[in-house]
Protein backbone atom coordinates (compact mmCIF):
# COMPACT_ATOMS: atom_id res chain seq x y z
CA UNK A 1 0.00 0.00 0.00
CA UNK A 2 1.18 3.17 -0.96
CA UNK A 3 1.47 5.84 1.83
CA UNK A 4 -0.84 7.97 0.20
CA UNK A 5 -3.03 5.16 0.20
CA UNK A 6 -2.55 4.73 3.92
CA UNK A 7 -3.18 8.19 4.64
CA UNK A 8 -6.81 8.14 2.85
CA UNK A 9 -7.28 5.06 4.98
CA UNK A 10 -6.23 6.84 8.42
CA UNK A 11 -7.77 9.86 8.08
CA UNK A 12 -11.30 9.03 8.61
CA UNK A 13 -11.03 6.88 11.17
CA UNK A 14 -8.43 9.33 13.37
CA UNK A 15 -10.16 12.80 11.99
CA UNK A 16 -8.04 16.14 11.80
CA UNK A 17 -8.74 19.87 11.91
CA UNK A 18 -7.19 21.55 8.46
CA UNK A 19 -7.28 25.45 7.32
CA UNK A 20 -7.40 25.92 3.69
CA UNK A 21 -6.87 29.68 2.82
CA UNK A 22 -8.45 30.50 -0.26
CA UNK A 23 -10.94 28.02 0.28
CA UNK A 24 -13.03 29.47 -2.82
CA UNK A 25 -10.63 28.73 -4.95
CA UNK A 26 -9.41 26.37 -7.44
CA UNK A 27 -7.39 24.75 -5.86
CA UNK A 28 -8.58 25.41 -2.47
CA UNK A 29 -11.84 24.18 -2.69
CA UNK A 30 -10.40 21.20 -4.73
CA UNK A 31 -8.35 20.41 -1.68
CA UNK A 32 -12.12 20.87 0.78
CA UNK A 33 -13.82 18.62 -1.21
CA UNK A 34 -11.23 15.59 -0.58
CA UNK A 35 -10.64 16.32 2.95
CA UNK A 36 -14.66 16.60 3.37
CA UNK A 37 -15.09 13.51 1.64
CA UNK A 38 -12.70 12.40 4.54
CA UNK A 39 -15.05 13.30 7.21
CA UNK A 40 -12.16 15.95 8.33
CA UNK A 41 -13.18 18.90 9.28
CA UNK A 42 -12.46 21.47 7.47
CA UNK A 43 -12.07 25.39 8.20
CA UNK A 44 -11.57 27.78 4.93
CA UNK A 45 -10.61 31.76 4.71
CA UNK A 46 -11.09 33.62 1.86
CA UNK A 47 -11.95 36.72 0.83
CA UNK A 48 -13.82 36.38 -2.44
CA UNK A 49 -10.52 37.86 -4.04
CA UNK A 50 -10.85 35.73 -7.63
CA UNK A 51 -12.30 32.69 -5.76
CA UNK A 52 -16.48 32.17 -6.25
CA UNK A 53 -19.35 31.25 -3.62
CA UNK A 54 -20.06 28.67 -6.86
CA UNK A 55 -17.15 26.62 -5.80
CA UNK A 56 -18.19 26.20 -2.07
CA UNK A 57 -21.45 25.30 -3.57
CA UNK A 58 -20.28 22.52 -5.58
CA UNK A 59 -18.57 20.96 -2.94
CA UNK A 60 -21.74 21.12 -0.89
CA UNK A 61 -23.37 19.23 -3.55
CA UNK A 62 -20.67 16.66 -3.91
CA UNK A 63 -20.26 15.78 -0.17
CA UNK A 64 -23.20 14.83 2.79
CA UNK A 65 -25.19 16.96 4.55
CA UNK A 66 -22.94 15.50 7.61
CA UNK A 67 -19.66 15.78 5.95
CA UNK A 68 -20.59 19.39 5.06
CA UNK A 69 -21.53 20.21 8.59
CA UNK A 70 -17.69 19.29 9.52
CA UNK A 71 -16.38 23.14 7.09
CA UNK A 72 -16.99 26.84 8.73
CA UNK A 73 -15.91 29.43 6.39
CA UNK A 74 -14.83 32.70 7.34
CA UNK A 75 -15.03 35.45 4.96
CA UNK A 76 -11.47 36.67 5.96
CA UNK A 77 -8.57 38.54 4.45
CA UNK A 78 -5.33 37.18 4.71
CA UNK A 79 -3.57 40.55 4.36
CA UNK A 80 -5.84 41.14 8.05
CA UNK A 81 -3.77 39.29 10.82
CA UNK A 82 -6.62 39.29 13.31
CA UNK A 83 -8.53 37.03 10.38
CA UNK A 84 -5.40 34.66 9.95
CA UNK A 85 -5.11 34.14 13.96
CA UNK A 86 -9.00 33.46 13.98
CA UNK A 87 -8.48 30.93 11.14
CA UNK A 88 -5.86 29.62 12.63
CA UNK A 89 -7.47 28.88 16.35
CA UNK A 90 -7.34 25.02 16.87
CA UNK A 91 -6.46 23.73 13.46
CA UNK A 92 -3.84 20.94 13.13
CA UNK A 93 -2.86 21.31 9.69
CA UNK A 94 -2.69 24.10 7.47
CA UNK A 95 -3.00 24.38 3.74
CA UNK A 96 -2.13 27.96 2.72
CA UNK A 97 -3.06 28.53 -1.03
CA UNK A 98 -4.66 32.06 -0.73
CA UNK A 99 -2.51 34.79 -2.78
CA UNK A 100 -3.12 36.52 -6.23
CA UNK A 101 -2.14 34.31 -8.81
CA UNK A 102 -0.95 35.36 -12.50
CA UNK A 103 2.15 36.62 -13.85
CA UNK A 104 0.59 39.43 -15.78
CA UNK A 105 -1.42 40.88 -13.03
CA UNK A 106 1.42 40.78 -10.64
CA UNK A 107 2.88 43.01 -13.73
CA UNK A 108 0.13 45.26 -13.84
CA UNK A 109 -0.17 46.02 -10.24
CA UNK A 110 2.73 44.50 -8.21
CA UNK A 111 1.61 46.60 -5.24
CA UNK A 112 -1.71 44.25 -5.03
CA UNK A 113 0.11 40.79 -5.84
CA UNK A 114 2.77 41.54 -3.00
CA UNK A 115 0.46 42.56 -0.31
CA UNK A 116 -1.75 39.85 -0.53
CA UNK A 117 1.37 37.38 -1.28
CA UNK A 118 3.97 38.71 0.95
CA UNK A 119 2.43 40.50 4.15
CA UNK A 120 -0.19 37.96 3.88
CA UNK A 121 1.91 35.14 3.83
CA UNK A 122 4.02 36.64 6.90
CA UNK A 123 0.53 37.25 8.86
CA UNK A 124 0.05 33.46 8.20
CA UNK A 125 3.46 32.14 9.42
CA UNK A 126 3.04 34.21 12.82
CA UNK A 127 -0.72 33.17 13.19
CA UNK A 128 0.15 29.42 12.38
CA UNK A 129 3.40 29.50 14.63
CA UNK A 130 1.23 31.62 17.30
CA UNK A 131 -1.36 28.71 17.22
CA UNK A 132 1.08 26.15 17.42
CA UNK A 133 -0.61 24.35 14.21
CA UNK A 134 1.22 20.56 13.28
CA UNK A 135 1.96 21.49 10.11
CA UNK A 136 1.96 24.60 7.70
CA UNK A 137 1.88 23.42 4.14
CA UNK A 138 1.98 25.85 1.32
CA UNK A 139 1.61 27.37 -2.22
CA UNK A 140 4.82 28.30 -3.77
CA UNK A 141 5.52 27.89 -7.40
CA UNK A 142 7.63 26.92 -10.43
CA UNK A 143 7.59 30.70 -11.47
CA UNK A 144 10.89 30.76 -8.69
CA UNK A 145 12.64 29.07 -11.63
CA UNK A 146 12.39 32.27 -13.22
CA UNK A 147 15.43 32.64 -15.70
CA UNK A 148 17.29 29.21 -15.13
CA UNK A 149 17.50 27.30 -18.37
CA UNK A 150 18.22 24.23 -16.95
CA UNK A 151 15.55 21.60 -17.03
CA UNK A 152 14.35 19.47 -15.58
CA UNK A 153 13.77 22.09 -12.75
CA UNK A 154 15.41 20.61 -9.26
CA UNK A 155 14.30 22.00 -6.20
CA UNK A 156 18.19 23.33 -5.23
CA UNK A 157 18.93 25.40 -9.04
CA UNK A 158 16.97 28.70 -9.53
CA UNK A 159 17.46 31.60 -11.60
CA UNK A 160 16.29 35.42 -11.43
CA UNK A 161 12.43 36.09 -10.89
CA UNK A 162 10.90 37.07 -14.03
CA UNK A 163 8.22 38.99 -12.66
CA UNK A 164 6.91 40.21 -9.30
CA UNK A 165 4.60 37.53 -8.69
CA UNK A 166 7.44 35.21 -8.98
CA UNK A 167 9.39 37.51 -6.28
CA UNK A 168 6.80 37.06 -3.89
CA UNK A 169 6.29 33.39 -4.41
CA UNK A 170 10.04 33.23 -3.56
CA UNK A 171 10.12 35.50 -0.71
CA UNK A 172 7.74 33.34 0.45
CA UNK A 173 10.47 30.36 0.54
CA UNK A 174 12.65 32.25 2.18
CA UNK A 175 10.52 33.60 5.08
CA UNK A 176 9.25 29.89 5.34
CA UNK A 177 13.15 28.75 5.42
CA UNK A 178 13.78 31.95 8.50
CA UNK A 179 10.87 31.16 10.53
CA UNK A 180 12.33 27.26 10.86
CA UNK A 181 15.83 28.76 11.43
CA UNK A 182 14.45 31.52 14.14
CA UNK A 183 11.73 29.73 15.78
CA UNK A 184 11.80 26.55 14.92
CA UNK A 185 8.51 26.48 12.92
CA UNK A 186 8.91 23.95 9.67
CA UNK A 187 7.08 23.91 6.98
CA UNK A 188 6.83 22.61 3.16
CA UNK A 189 6.47 24.69 0.59
CA UNK A 190 4.82 22.92 -3.25
CA UNK A 191 6.04 24.20 -6.05
CA UNK A 192 2.89 23.88 -8.37
CA UNK A 193 3.62 23.65 -12.30
CA UNK A 194 0.73 24.23 -14.08
CA UNK A 195 -2.21 22.89 -11.95
CA UNK A 196 -5.57 22.05 -14.00
CA UNK A 197 -8.85 20.58 -13.56
CA UNK A 198 -12.73 21.05 -12.72
CA UNK A 199 -13.14 24.59 -11.29
CA UNK A 200 -10.09 26.20 -12.33
CA UNK A 201 -11.65 29.85 -13.65
CA UNK A 202 -12.05 29.74 -17.28
CA UNK A 203 -13.06 33.64 -17.25
CA UNK A 204 -11.28 36.84 -17.02
CA UNK A 205 -8.21 38.17 -18.03
CA UNK A 206 -6.11 36.50 -15.73
CA UNK A 207 -7.21 32.96 -16.98
CA UNK A 208 -4.79 29.92 -17.07
CA UNK A 209 -3.88 28.58 -20.66
CA UNK A 210 -6.12 25.18 -20.42
CA UNK A 211 -9.11 26.97 -18.86
CA UNK A 212 -9.49 30.02 -21.26
CA UNK A 213 -8.45 27.63 -24.22
CA UNK A 214 -11.27 24.68 -23.14
CA UNK A 215 -13.95 27.59 -23.06
CA UNK A 216 -12.78 29.57 -26.05
CA UNK A 217 -13.35 26.17 -28.18
CA UNK A 218 -16.43 25.41 -26.37
CA UNK A 219 -18.08 28.82 -27.63
CA UNK A 220 -16.19 28.51 -31.20
CA UNK A 221 -13.88 31.78 -30.12
CA UNK A 222 -10.83 32.10 -31.51
CA UNK A 223 -7.46 30.79 -30.19
CA UNK A 224 -4.03 33.03 -29.30
CA UNK A 225 -1.25 31.07 -28.88
CA UNK A 226 1.73 33.38 -27.45
CA UNK A 227 4.97 33.05 -29.61
CA UNK A 228 5.48 30.61 -31.72
CA UNK A 229 4.09 27.59 -29.85
CA UNK A 230 6.95 25.44 -28.91
CA UNK A 231 6.79 27.03 -24.94
CA UNK A 232 6.35 24.27 -23.01
CA UNK A 233 5.01 23.21 -19.57
CA UNK A 234 4.69 20.60 -16.86
CA UNK A 235 0.66 20.26 -16.85
CA UNK A 236 -0.01 18.94 -13.69
CA UNK A 237 -3.69 17.73 -12.92
CA UNK A 238 -5.29 19.15 -9.63
CA UNK A 239 -5.63 15.16 -8.33
CA UNK A 240 -2.16 15.15 -7.86
CA UNK A 241 -1.82 18.08 -6.09
CA UNK A 242 -4.26 17.70 -3.83
CA UNK A 243 -2.29 14.41 -3.02
CA UNK A 244 0.93 16.29 -2.78
CA UNK A 245 -0.66 18.84 -0.21
CA UNK A 246 -1.87 15.41 2.16
CA UNK A 247 1.28 13.70 1.91
CA UNK A 248 2.95 17.01 3.06
CA UNK A 249 0.71 18.09 5.79
CA UNK A 250 1.15 14.61 7.60
CA UNK A 251 4.74 14.45 6.85
CA UNK A 252 6.65 13.48 10.23
CA UNK A 253 10.30 12.83 9.22
CA UNK A 254 12.44 15.65 10.35
CA UNK A 255 14.42 15.26 7.29
CA UNK A 256 10.90 15.77 5.11
CA UNK A 257 10.02 19.14 6.59
CA UNK A 258 11.41 22.84 6.05
CA UNK A 259 11.83 21.92 2.84
CA UNK A 260 10.60 23.23 -0.84
CA UNK A 261 9.51 20.39 -3.23
CA UNK A 262 8.19 20.05 -7.17
CA UNK A 263 4.68 19.48 -7.81
CA UNK A 264 4.10 18.17 -10.95
CA UNK A 265 4.36 14.96 -13.16
CA UNK A 266 7.83 15.79 -14.88
CA UNK A 267 5.82 16.08 -18.53
CA UNK A 268 6.57 18.53 -21.17
CA UNK A 269 3.99 19.84 -23.43
CA UNK A 270 4.39 22.43 -26.38
CA UNK A 271 0.88 24.79 -26.49
CA UNK A 272 1.00 23.30 -30.10
CA UNK A 273 0.59 19.64 -28.43
CA UNK A 274 -1.65 21.30 -26.02
CA UNK A 275 -4.30 22.25 -28.63
CA UNK A 276 -3.97 19.68 -30.20
CA UNK A 277 -4.70 17.79 -27.08
CA UNK A 278 -7.89 19.67 -26.08
CA UNK A 279 -9.58 19.91 -29.36
CA UNK A 280 -9.44 16.14 -29.35
CA UNK A 281 -10.55 15.63 -26.04
CA UNK A 282 -13.67 17.93 -26.97
CA UNK A 283 -14.12 15.94 -29.72
CA UNK A 284 -14.72 13.21 -27.60
CA UNK A 285 -17.37 14.88 -25.61
CA UNK A 286 -19.13 15.86 -29.16
CA UNK A 287 -17.96 19.20 -29.17
CA UNK A 288 -16.26 20.11 -32.89
CA UNK A 289 -13.44 22.71 -33.00
CA UNK A 290 -12.62 23.59 -36.56
CA UNK A 291 -10.19 26.98 -36.20
CA UNK A 292 -6.36 26.98 -36.31
CA UNK A 293 -4.74 28.24 -33.62
CA UNK A 294 -3.65 32.96 -34.36
CA UNK A 295 0.18 33.32 -33.32
CA UNK A 296 1.02 36.29 -32.02
CA UNK A 297 3.89 37.98 -29.72
CA UNK A 298 5.54 35.85 -26.94
CA UNK A 299 4.35 37.25 -23.23
CA UNK A 300 6.59 39.60 -20.92
CA UNK A 301 7.42 37.55 -18.11
CA UNK A 302 7.05 33.98 -19.35
CA UNK A 303 9.59 31.18 -18.99
CA UNK A 304 10.12 29.70 -22.01
CA UNK A 305 10.37 25.70 -20.68
CA UNK A 306 8.96 24.50 -17.58
CA UNK A 307 9.36 21.04 -16.70
CA UNK A 308 10.02 19.24 -12.94
CA UNK A 309 12.68 16.82 -11.56
CA UNK A 310 10.21 15.28 -8.94
CA UNK A 311 12.75 12.97 -7.58
CA UNK A 312 12.68 14.74 -4.80
CA UNK A 313 8.89 14.47 -3.66
CA UNK A 314 9.08 11.29 -4.87
CA UNK A 315 11.79 10.47 -2.48
CA UNK A 316 10.58 12.54 0.30
CA UNK A 317 7.19 12.26 0.68
CA UNK A 318 6.19 9.32 -1.66
CA UNK A 319 4.26 11.04 -3.77
CA UNK A 320 3.21 9.17 -7.01
CA UNK A 321 1.76 11.33 -9.20
CA UNK A 322 -1.70 9.20 -10.80
CA UNK A 323 -3.03 11.33 -13.66
CA UNK A 324 -0.99 12.77 -16.68
CA UNK A 325 -2.23 15.19 -18.76
CA UNK A 326 -4.59 13.41 -20.89
CA UNK A 327 -6.02 11.85 -18.60
CA UNK A 328 -6.56 14.58 -16.42
CA UNK A 329 -7.93 16.69 -19.66
CA UNK A 330 -10.00 13.64 -20.15
CA UNK A 331 -11.22 14.15 -16.58
CA UNK A 332 -11.57 17.93 -16.37
CA UNK A 333 -13.32 18.59 -20.11
CA UNK A 334 -16.79 17.41 -19.09
CA UNK A 335 -16.87 19.98 -16.36
CA UNK A 336 -16.16 22.92 -18.56
CA UNK A 337 -18.49 22.05 -21.19
CA UNK A 338 -20.81 21.74 -18.10
CA UNK A 339 -19.98 24.62 -16.66
CA UNK A 340 -19.90 26.93 -19.95
CA UNK A 341 -23.19 25.28 -22.18
N1 LIG B 1 -2.99 27.15 -10.48
C1 LIG B 1 -1.69 27.03 -10.70
O1 LIG B 1 -1.27 26.52 -11.76
C2 LIG B 1 -0.69 27.48 -9.69
C3 LIG B 1 0.69 27.37 -10.00
C4 LIG B 1 1.62 27.78 -9.05
C5 LIG B 1 1.19 28.25 -7.83
N2 LIG B 1 -0.14 28.39 -7.57
C6 LIG B 1 -0.55 28.91 -6.27
O2 LIG B 1 -1.58 28.07 -5.74
C7 LIG B 1 -2.44 28.84 -4.92
C8 LIG B 1 -3.90 28.63 -5.34
O3 LIG B 1 -4.03 29.02 -6.69
P1 LIG B 1 -5.36 28.77 -7.53
O4 LIG B 1 -4.94 28.39 -8.90
O5 LIG B 1 -6.29 27.92 -6.79
O6 LIG B 1 -5.91 30.27 -7.63
P2 LIG B 1 -7.36 30.88 -7.29
O7 LIG B 1 -7.27 32.31 -7.69
O8 LIG B 1 -8.42 30.04 -7.88
O9 LIG B 1 -7.41 30.73 -5.70
C9 LIG B 1 -6.81 31.66 -4.83
C10 LIG B 1 -7.81 31.93 -3.73
O10 LIG B 1 -7.21 32.83 -2.76
C11 LIG B 1 -8.19 33.80 -2.42
N3 LIG B 1 -7.52 35.02 -1.97
C12 LIG B 1 -6.81 35.90 -2.72
N4 LIG B 1 -6.38 36.91 -1.96
C13 LIG B 1 -6.83 36.66 -0.70
C14 LIG B 1 -6.72 37.38 0.51
N5 LIG B 1 -6.06 38.54 0.60
N6 LIG B 1 -7.31 36.86 1.61
C15 LIG B 1 -7.99 35.69 1.55
N7 LIG B 1 -8.13 34.97 0.41
C16 LIG B 1 -7.56 35.47 -0.70
C17 LIG B 1 -8.98 34.04 -3.69
O11 LIG B 1 -10.24 34.65 -3.47
C18 LIG B 1 -9.08 32.64 -4.24
O12 LIG B 1 -10.23 31.97 -3.77
C19 LIG B 1 -1.96 30.28 -5.02
O13 LIG B 1 -1.09 30.52 -3.93
C20 LIG B 1 -1.17 30.29 -6.31
O14 LIG B 1 -0.18 31.31 -6.32
C21 LIG B 1 -1.09 28.01 -8.47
Amino acid sequence: MTRYEQILNRLPVEPKTWLVTGVAGFIGSNLLETLLKLDQKVVGLDNFATGHQRNLDEVRNSVTNDQWQRFSFIEGDIRNLEHCREACAGIDYVLHQAALGSVPRSLKNPIATNQTNIDGFLNMLVAARDANVSSFTYAASSSTYGDHPGLPKVEGTIGKPLSPYAVTKYVNELYAEVFARCYNFNTIGLRYFNVFGKRQDPEGAYAAVIPKWAASMIKNEDIFINGDGETSRDFCFIDNTVQANLLAATAESSSALNQVYNVAVSGRTTLNSLFVALKKELGVNGVTYAKDPIYRDFREGDVRHSQADIGKIKDSLDYDPLYFIEEGVAKAMPWYIAFLK
